[in-house]
């Protein structure tokens, strides 16, 4: 019997181009979890119909997670009859956002797609996405939800669950979620060029939303499609998927904040962590100490909270760039002295501000504090995690 294709591994991330010239246009990834009554269905289904739009330009690749109904290895014994078809048997990671992401890591073509194995999501519409492609679209998503789609027998509940969960991805994320109509859907097609290069971190089910957030798409098309009903099986959804939806669309809104925006939420820790320690070291029913030590103390273990943060993340990519404990002891030192200098420069403008120009008194500390937080920003983006460009041709 052929056996199936390597696991891809490592950072979830897709290749820019196939290593030889590939001759294949669209790369077709069925996840898979216990879906063996349906995949030789389907798969002869999806044969005939790419078949006879792309010829041999075309792979079809399943994605199982080591389903104990042996879905791979149904899969496995009818890749002789389907030349096209390739198998991955993923054991150890699991989920279906992930296993997408595998399946096309493991894939040869420009065009990269997603189709449930279980019959639900209408093959013909297919066909409608590639056109969507061959016209220009970076992306392409089949939507129960413009001109021609629908659902076929949902509860109401599952309606209502579907609906809320949009409202949602609107208020969080808007700039992502109102460009789709169907932002839940798993029937898609995008570019390999937009998405390449790009590390994708989706947290449970939706893998869409990943796509259309971190990826590079000027012109994302929409095609009506009715979720079918179930033929055998039974679907995966459950809770947790509501709970990991959620959790997904915060960490993109996360993510997508500006490197300012980020420095100013690591600041605004810092505050709390400041608040903290000084309670716990000068409150007279906790250690009690002196304010000034107290305060000094509290301030450093600020720093020291705000160095860690801002090194794993509002400036994470540049301090991957600078390896190594010595250089990120420097970037420590720096900052701090940054930092110090800033705290003087606080009490000055607070000077200024108020015994000079005679602002309010709490007016003036804000817009201290908020030019001080420029100041901190922008030292800091110079100094202390500053690459030094170095032309590789030397
Ligand atoms: N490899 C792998 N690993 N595949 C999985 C896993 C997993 O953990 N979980 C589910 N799958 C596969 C299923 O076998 C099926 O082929 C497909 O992913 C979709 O899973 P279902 O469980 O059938 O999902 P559904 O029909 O309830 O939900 C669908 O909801 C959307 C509409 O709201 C999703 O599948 C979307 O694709 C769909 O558009
Ligand atoms: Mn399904």
């Amino acid at each position: 019997m052929l056996s199936p294709i390597p696991t891809p591994s490592g950072p979830l991330q897709i290749s820019p181009g196939p290593a030889s010239q590939s001759p294949i246009r669209l790369s077709l990834v069925l996840p898979t979890f216990n879906e063996s009554d349906n995949i030789p269905a389907i798969v002869q289904i999806l044969t005939q119909l790419l078949e006879a739009h792309l010829g041999e330009a075309y792979e079809l690749i399943v994605v199982d997670d080591d389903s104990p109904d042996l879905t791979w290895k149904v899969a496995l014994g009818l890749t002789a009859q389907y030349p096209h078809l390739k198998v991955v048997h993923r054991v150890g990671e699991k989920g279906l956002s992930t296993a997408v992401i595998r399946g096309w890591q493991a894939a040869q073509g420009e065009i990269l797609g997603v189709i449930d194995a279980d019959l639900q999501h209408p093959p013909e519409v297919l066909v409608e996405l590639l056109q969507a492609m061959e016209r220009g679209a970076d992306l392409a998503v089949a939507s129960r939800h413009v001109e021609g789609g629908g659902v076929s027998e949902w509860s109401l509940l599952r309606r209502f669950l579907s609906r809320g969960a949009q409202m949602l991805g609107l208020l969080i994320l808007p700039e992502v979620i109102s460009r789709l109509s169907d932002p839940m859907s798993g029937y898609f097609m995008v570019k390999r060029s937009a998405i390449a290069g790009k590390t994708l971190s989706p947290v449970g089910y939706k893998i869409l939303i990943e796509v259309a957030a971190r990826g590079t798409v000027p012109w994302l098309a929409e095609v009506g499609y009715v979720f079918r009903e179930r033929q055998a099986g039974e679907s995966k959804v459950t809770w947790k998927q509501y709970i990991e939806y959620l959790q997904h669309l915060l960490r993109l809104r996360l993510s997508r904040s500006s490197r300012f925006i980020r420095f100013c939420l690591v600041g605004l820790s810092g505050v709390l962590v400041d608040m903290l320690f000084l309670y716990l070291l000068s409150d007279p029913t906790m250690l009690g100490w002196r304010l000034t030590r107290s305060k000094i103390i509290a301030s450093e273990l600020a720093i020291v909270n705000n160095f860690l943060w801002n090194d794993l993340w509002t400036f994470g990519d540049l301090a991957q760039r600078q390896p190594g404990k010595r250089q990120r002891l420097k970037r420590f030192i720096k900052f701090n002295l940054i930092c110090l200098a800033g705290l003087i420069l606080n009490v000055l403008l607070l000077n200024v501000f108020y015994n000079l120009l005679g602002f309010n008194r709490y007016v003036a500390n804000l817009l201290a504090i908020l030019l001080v937080t420029v100041w901190n920003f922008w030292f800091n983006l110079k100094l202390s995690w500053r690459v030094t460009e170095v032309s590789p041709h030397q």
